[in-house]
């Protein structure tokens, strides 16, 4: 079974935002499977980057919508947002400067906080997104 794969329960009902959670849990499996298969670190660098650079994007977009449209919870969002980057880029750092190894308890902690936010906080703005006409 895999580590993790795309669910139709973490649908937020807006094709956009799917497609980049799709991505985005797609990432972490890939750098799962380069753990598993014991790949260089080079080659989870290079995933690792793409996570960070990707998961930015996606917030991004997210806060757009949230501002464009006045969503009540655009601080409190946003903040979950800002914690997690930083979070990734500090460990980014650390494994690029060889001072923490990729680890599956860090697997662990980008599946879970990935499901627990789009289960919890991204679920909460899709009526909201949908009644603004997005979809
Ligand atoms: Fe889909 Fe709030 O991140």
């Amino acid at each position: 079974m895999a580590f993790f794969q795309w669910e139709d329960s973490y649908s937020v009902k807006i094709k956009e935002i799917d497609d980049q959670h799709k991505v985005l849990v797609g990432m972490i499996a890939k750098l799962h499977e380069a753990l598993s298969q014991g790949k260089g670190k080079d080659m989870m660098g290079v995933i690792v980057n793409e996570l960070v650079d990707y998961s930015i994007n996606h917030f991004s977009l997210e806060e757009k919508y949230m501002q464009t449209y006045g969503y009540p919870n655009y601080t409190s969002h946003k903040k979950e947002h800002y914690d997690f980057i930083n979070k990734i880029d500090v460990f980014r750092s650390d494994f690029q400067a060889g001072k923490i190894m990729l680890s599956l308890e860090v697997m662990n902690f980008l599946k879970d906080w990935l499901t627990k936010h789009i289960m919890g906080v991204d679920q909460q703005y899709s009526m909201f997104f949908r009644e603004k006409g997005l979809k």
